[in-house]
């Protein structure tokens, strides 16, 4: 049995006084039976690590394709660490649309992440035209594919994968746990055929408009191993209900 995973995007949002008040309530979460994790914008990572609640991982919701050098406004994945991250998002659907993160790019950021020391949340998803046109399952193979193209065999269970429907982010309208679960249950199929033994190592997360009233629902799905938060995350009792009912 997987344990679940449960994920607070913040995105870009926040100040030192939010994160003052939210680490305060999340040291309060009881989760000794779920791993959780936070992913704040990067100014925030050192002001929230020294707040990080025990056994906690601290995230980043992006990091750079370099590792070093003239590469203005960028963040490394070694600078991440050193500032006590652990684990990076890669491959948002915002990063892919606003600002055209290409499947390419996803995979070397997955690999550079790897390579510091960080595990990975790769996030794969369609959107509605896609979904609406039966190609769902074709788009997130392609996003996987690439994904996983520069992960060694010895990684795989390094990375989880976070299934995101475009069309669920932000909208308040959650895939229902039917929907979400098929198609977790096929992200594991291809995940066998890619790399025998990722079906069992590899945790797949859902998020989009993940809130405290929907999740069990969720949660209950075979395929479904814990939930991507994004807006519920910013209020501390949602989100902590949220890790409650893992
Ligand atoms: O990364 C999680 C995020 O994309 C989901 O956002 O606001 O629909 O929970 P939200």
């Amino acid at each position: 049995m997987r344990k679940k995973l449960v994920a607070a995007n913040w995105k870009l949002n926040g100040s030192p006084e939010f994160v003052d008040s939210m680490m305060f309530e999340l040291a309060k979460v009881k989760c000794d039976t779920v791993d959780c994790a936070v992913f704040p914008p990067f100014v925030f990572i050192p002001q929230v690590k020294s707040a990080l609640p025990a056994g906690w991982q601290l995230g980043a919701q992006n990091v750079s394709l370099y590792e070093q050098g003239a590469f203005t406004g960028e963040v490394a994945a070694d600078m991440v660490v050193a500032c006590g991250g652990s684990l990076a998002l890669v491959g948002h659907s915002e990063r892919r649309s606003l600002f055209a993160e290409t499947d390419a790019e996803v995979a070397k950021k997955v690999a550079v992440a790897l390579k510091s020391g960080m595990d990975v949340v790769l996030c794969v998803g369609e959107s509605l035209a896609e979904r609406n046109s039966d190609e769902t399952m074709a788009v997130i193979q392609r996003q996987l594919e690439a994904g996983f193209s520069l992960v060694s065999p010895e990684d795989v269970s390094r990375v989880c994968v976070a299934y995101e429907p475009v069309w669920a982010i932000g909208t308040g309208v959650t895939a229902t746990p039917e929907q979400a679960q098929e198609v977790h249950h096929n992200i594991r199929a291809l995940l066998r055929v890619l790399q025998p033994g990722a079906e069992s190592a590899v945790r797949i997360i859902y998020g989009g408009s993940v809130k405290a009233a929907n999740v069990s629902d969720l949660f209950v799905m075979p395929d479904i191993d814990g939930a991507l938060v994004g807006g519920a995350s910013l209020d501390a009792k949602e989100f902590s209900a949220i890790c409650e009912a893992a």
